[in-house]
């Protein structure tokens, strides 16, 4: 059986995670999407929030499921028995980050492969940053969010809606 990971901050999940967690799901026998909590960033919303949002997106998945984390990505891998890390790779800008991510992971855990997905083009230019800044000048998110979150997203982040 193999176990992939989607690891992210999600903070908020966007059409363009769920597309990567979508083509993840018919790739592998189980996705686990992971909220790993990261000290470093104040997010807008909290790990059980996200996991909440992300649980909802991906309710018609049979075989992805939500989780969260505070370690190393790699732990957690190994706890699970997964041996993949899906990334989805928007653009260069991603790429230094992504791949310098992908070999610290190998190192610290040879069995573990990154597999990167291409961004579907509709969604290039996005990300939770964008999306939060949007939002909190009351501009339209409707294309950008999963429409089952979408009203918490506002709720949440549209300063005058
Ligand atoms: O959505 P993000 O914030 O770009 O995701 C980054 C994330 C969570 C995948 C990355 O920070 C991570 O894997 N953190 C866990 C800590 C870890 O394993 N670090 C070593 C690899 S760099």
């Amino acid at each position: 059986m193999k176990i992939a990971v989607c690891p992210g901050s999600f903070d908020p999940v966007t059409n363009g995670h769920l597309d990567i967690i979508k083509r993840a799901s018919q790739m592998f026998d189980e996705v686990i999407v992971l909220v790993v909590i990261n000290p470093a960033k104040k997010p807008s919303f909290s790990v059980e929030e996200r996991v909440e949002l992300i649980g909802r997106v991906i309710k018609d998945f049979p075989n992805v499921k939500v989780d969260s984390y505070y370690g190393l990505l790699v732990d957690y891998l190994r706890e699970k028995n997964a041996t993949v890390i899906v990334k989805g790779l928007r653009a260069v800008s991603d790429f230094e980050y992504e791949f310098q991510m992908a070999l610290t992971n190998k190192k610290l855990n040879p069995d573990a492969e990154t597999v990167f997905l291409t961004t579907a083009s509709q969604h290039m230019y996005l990300s939770s940053s964008i999306v939060k800044q949007v939002a909190s000048f009351g501009g339209n998110i409707d294309s950008f969010v999963p429409e089952c979150i979408l009203d918490d997203i506002k709720n949440r982040l549209m300063k005058d809606k």
